[in-house]
């Protein structure tokens, strides 16, 4: 059971140690990295992907799983399915349906009550999807939206996998908030890579990247969560507007209140 992911700081590009000697992750913990393009996002998270132990990368960083080092773990072919990816550019290129989809993981997965459990995964996809996702419809007929909620809930059922990552999933035509609460709730380490600021500030703590470094380790504030509630109301807003107009409505004066 993986309970507390710790990443030891090394180096950033320059060679210099990292601001950041230390951070934890744990279990049900939503965390988000941000920086500008090369600050070293990429690296962070296939450090962490890796598990690298002892400075086995240009960064010098170690991962320890539950306060020991991975190589401890005799988890060499397993480690892969430790993490599982959602992200942006997500489209199923294989043909056949969402439910013979869903009971094949099942099977790999050695799921005993598949029916329930896809019945659930199905559920949770509709919950985060915009539009409807049925047993019979063919993958490659998903939008990336509903491919995405798709994603999620197998991540969150069906998956055993206790690491989520989350890449750039903005705009992504599902419902994030609802998606990460649902993740949050299994237990799963959710680490999030986003320019997106709703995101940002749905997530527990955040590491700020620089020149290859972990700069800065920020717990999200309650000023940033109260922002946060006039963000979710503000998408929610444009979302209605975008219903309205998809389905032939005519904005007249006053008739969203912004
Ligand atoms: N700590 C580090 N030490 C040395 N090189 C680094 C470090 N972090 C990142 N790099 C290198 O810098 C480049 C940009 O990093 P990358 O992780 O791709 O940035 P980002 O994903 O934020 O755009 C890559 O070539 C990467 O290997
Ligand atoms: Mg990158």
């Amino acid at each position: 059971m993986l309970e507390k992911l710790t990443i030891i700081g090394g180096n950033d590009k320059e060679g210099n140690p990292e601001n950041v000697k230390l951070f934890e992750i744990d279990a049900g913990m939503v965390f988000a990295i941000v920086g500008p393009t090369g600050s070293g996002k990429t690296q962070l998270i296939s450090d962490i992907e890796q598990f690298i132990d002892d400075s086995e990368t240009i960064s010098g960083r170690s991962i320890l799983i539950n306060n020991h080092p991975a190589s401890e773990f005799n988890f060499n072919k397993s480690l892969r399915y430790l993490i599982a990816e959602v992200s942006q550019n997500m489209n199923f290129v294989i043909d056949i349906t969402v439910e013979n989809f869903l009971l094949m993981h099942t099977k790999v997965r050695e799921i005993e009550n598949q029916k329930e459990i896809i019945d659930e995964a199905l559920k949770i996809t509709n919950e985060l999807a915009g539009e409807p996702v049925y047993f019979s419809d063919n993958l490659t007929k998903l939008s990336g939206g509903q491919s995405r909620a798709l994603m999620v809930a197998d991540a969150a059922v069906i998956s055993k996998a206790p690491i989520l990552l989350i890449d750039e999933i903005e705009n992504a035509g599902i419902n994030r908030l609802k998606a990460l609460e649902i993740l949050k709730k299994q237990g799963k380490i959710i680490l999030v890579i986003t320019h997106d600021p709703t995101l940002l500030l749905m997530a527990d703590k955040r590491i700020v990247m620089k020149n290859g470094g972990m700069n800065k380790l920020h717990i999200t504030s309650t000023e940033e969560k109260e922002l946060l509630k006039s963000l979710v109301n503000f998408e929610e807003k444009i979302s209605n507007i975008r219903d309205y107009i998809r389905n032939g409505g005519i904005i007249k004066e006053k008739n969203f209140d912004i």
